[in-house]
């Protein structure tokens, strides 16, 4: 029974948009940092029918609406698919019954479905006979449940990056390992409350903002930039690219039809607090965010005191102390 274990990634170079929605192939590339914790653990086991079961850190079930189920089982039909069409499929159980254990809050912009898709894909990948896939064959199959989770299948940081057309057209690349910069990221979370239109309804409607076709053409600068600023640890050349392309997704997000506000007004009065404190004390630091108000703070060994006593004193936020972490992997595979 294929048992696999993941965590999020947070994107420096965000992904938003596709050019195929139904396979998830992005427009345009991304680069992100997997992180530590929190983690997700996922077991797979063939079946008879598709079933979920799906439980909180404290060991609490919790009950699975039929929309995120229909995506669970309609990304094993895409991964039979995949695999199939490259002459991998035939040891596929029919259907799959699937357990998810699950540390991190869903839907407050923790890339929780990176974590979950991406675990998916390594459980999915042991179920194939004979010669094991390539990180490359994983990270697609991560990939067809959600785009980010395509970033996993390496630790450290990794590009997805486009090659073509079809299916398989868009995979991880590892740009440096987990040891290569070890950064944290202090995660605020300002709000549990969870996000009423999530990145899938949200990539399809990208490209009808007036802000996305000059996106995707900036991208592949910013994409050797901030690979350039990895590998040279320039970490003032890394927040430079890395803000200006979160504030530009958001910027794609709020114009878009219909429009999507994820920052909320805490977001802000955290951004302008951090961008004071980085000024008066010199930090290494900046920000980012995904889908939802929750505040990703990027900083180096020598500024993440400062930077997680400032998380800490935050009114009624949650916080997060991650760092630079492991690929998805695999942690059991008995029959
Ligand atoms: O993988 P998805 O479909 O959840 O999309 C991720 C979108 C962002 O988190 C907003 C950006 C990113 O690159 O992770």
């Amino acid at each position: 029974m294929p048992k696999a274990v993941s965590s999020p990634n947070i994107a420096l170079i965000k992904y938003w948009g596709n050019r195929n929605d139904a396979f998830r192939l992005p427009a345009a590339d991304s680069l992100s940092m997997v992180l530590d914790m929190p983690t997700v653990e996922a077991t797979v086991e063939g079946a008879d029918v598709f079933s979920v079961r799906s439980y909180d850190a404290d060991g609490k079930e919790k009950p699975q609406n039929e929309e995120s189920v229909a995506r669970l089982r309609h990304h094993y039909d895409l991964s039979k698919e995949y695999l199939r069409g490259i002459g991998r499929g035939k040891s596929l159980p029919k259907e799959v019954a699937l357990t998810i254990l699950s540390a991190i809050p869903p839907a407050i912009g923790i890339a929780s479905s990176a974590a979950v898709f991406s675990c998916l894909g390594e459980a999915y990948a042991a179920l194939v006979e004979g010669k094991p896939l390539s990180r490359e064959e994983v990270s697609i199959l991560s990939r067809l449940g959600s785009g980010s989770a395509g970033r996993n299948s390496y630790g450290g940081f990794v590009a997805l990056t486009n090659h073509g057309d079809g299916i398989a057209s868009a995979y991880g690349e590892q740009v440096a390992d987990e040891s290569h910069w070890p950064l944290h990221d202090i995660i605020i979370v300002p709000s549990m409350k969870e996000k009423k239109v999530g990145s899938t309804e949200g990539h399809a409607g990208a490209a009808t903002s007036p802000l996305f076709a000059e996106r995707v053409r900036a991208i592949p600068k910013r994409m050797r930039e901030c690979i350039s600023a990895l590998r040279t640890r320039d970490f003032e050349k890394l927040q430079i690219v890395s803000e200006e392309d979160a504030l530009d997704m958001h910027r794609v997000m709020e114009s878009q039809s219909p429009p999507l506000q994820y920052l909320s007004d805490e977001t802000h009065r955290i951004l302008k607090a951090i961008e004071e404190l980085r000024t008066s004390e010199k930090l290494n630091v900046f920000y980012t965010m995904d889908a939802g108000p929750t505040v990703h703070l990027i900083c180096t060994e020598d500024s993440v005191k400062t930077v997680a006593d400032f998380a800490e004193a935050q009114k009624n936020c949650i916080v997060f102390k991650t760092k630079t972490g492991k690929s998805s992997r695999l942690v059991e595979n008995e029959i």
